[in-house]
């Protein structure tokens, strides 16, 4: 790792991570790490983000793990006093825990639906709520949004509903926040082979997840689905200054799944 060094993207910053316990947050909390950032590592899953702590250490980086729960504003407000209290500021939140849910409107579930809202779209809110009251003017938030909140999925219709917020409410945020010099900007994925994406793909191959993988790559003219890392690229690039004149965009990052 690169971390440290003064040439290193995120040096002397500090990067909250939400769903950092696995997949897309774990490869961006470890990126945001080695470009120097010092970063919590928030999963619902304790032990999940002490993994993706542990990992960083173990290259010379800085974490902290935290667990708290998204959809809670008073587990939220405790962990960034403890980012403020460990690290002494926030500048990049990186708004990623979220989960998606199954089924058309003619058959989804109301509990679904809303554990799929209350996740991904007041998460967002309670964190990013919980973090300004910390963050400096200047920072950077990037909302995790989705293809799936651009054009419609069959059978997604929660999904698509939550991440359609999310994409609003970014650019919504990027107008208030502008005056504090904070960009809020939210990445929208193609299928990236993720723990979370699993159940999907084998639902799609009528329960094999090959017959599910190959399916799904028809999708995508690029020829392959992305990998975790390649979105934390993207988050990386919004994270630091590279991006200083982006706020409010939506940036696909899905091999072209959405051009066609
Ligand atoms: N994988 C994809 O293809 C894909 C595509 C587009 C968007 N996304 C979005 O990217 C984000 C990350 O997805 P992933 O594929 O890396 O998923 P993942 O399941 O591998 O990781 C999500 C992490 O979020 C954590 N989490 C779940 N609920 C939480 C809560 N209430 N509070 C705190 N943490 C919680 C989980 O424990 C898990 O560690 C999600 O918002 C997802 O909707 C994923």
């Amino acid at each position: 790792m690169t971390n440290g060094h003064h040439g290193s993207a995120l040096f002397g910053k500090v990067a909250v991570v939400t769903g950092a316990g696995s997949g897309i947050g774990a490869a961006a909390a470890l990126r945001f790490a080695a470009e120097g950032a010092s970063v919590a590592v928030i999963d619902i899953r304790a032990e999940a983000a002490q993994e993706t702590a542990d990992r960083i250490a173990k290259e010379q980086g800085q974490a902290i793990a935290i667990a708290a729960d998204v959809s809670s504003a008073a587990a939220l407000e405790e962990a960034m006093d403890r980012v403020m209290r460990e690290f002494g500021g926030i500048d990049v939140l990186y708004n990623n825990a979220g989960v998606d849910s199954s089924g058309s409107v003619s058959v989804a579930e109301e509990a679904d639906w809303d554990r799929c809202m209350t996740i991904n779209v007041k998460g967002t809110f309670l964190a990013s709520r919980a973090a300004l009251r910390h963050m400096d003017d200047g920072g950077s938030i990037i909302n995790q949004g989705s293809v799936a909140g651009l054009v419609g999925i069959p059978n997604f219709a929660a999904y698509c509903a939550a991440k359609g917020a999310v994409i609003a409410l970014t650019r919504q945020m990027a107008i208030d926040l502008a005056p504090r010099r904070i960009r809020v900007n939210v990445i929208c994925p193609g299928t990236v082979y993720t723990p979370l994406m699993e159940p999907m793909l084998r639902a799609r191959g009528d329960g094999d997840l090959e017959a599910g993988l190959a399916k799904t790559i028809l999708k995508y003219p690029i020829g392959r689905l992305g990998a975790p890392e390649e979105i934390a690229n993207v988050a990386l690039f919004l994270a630091c200054g590279q991006s200083s004149f982006m706020t409010g965009s939506v940036l696909t990052t899905d091999g072209g799944m959405t051009a066609q």
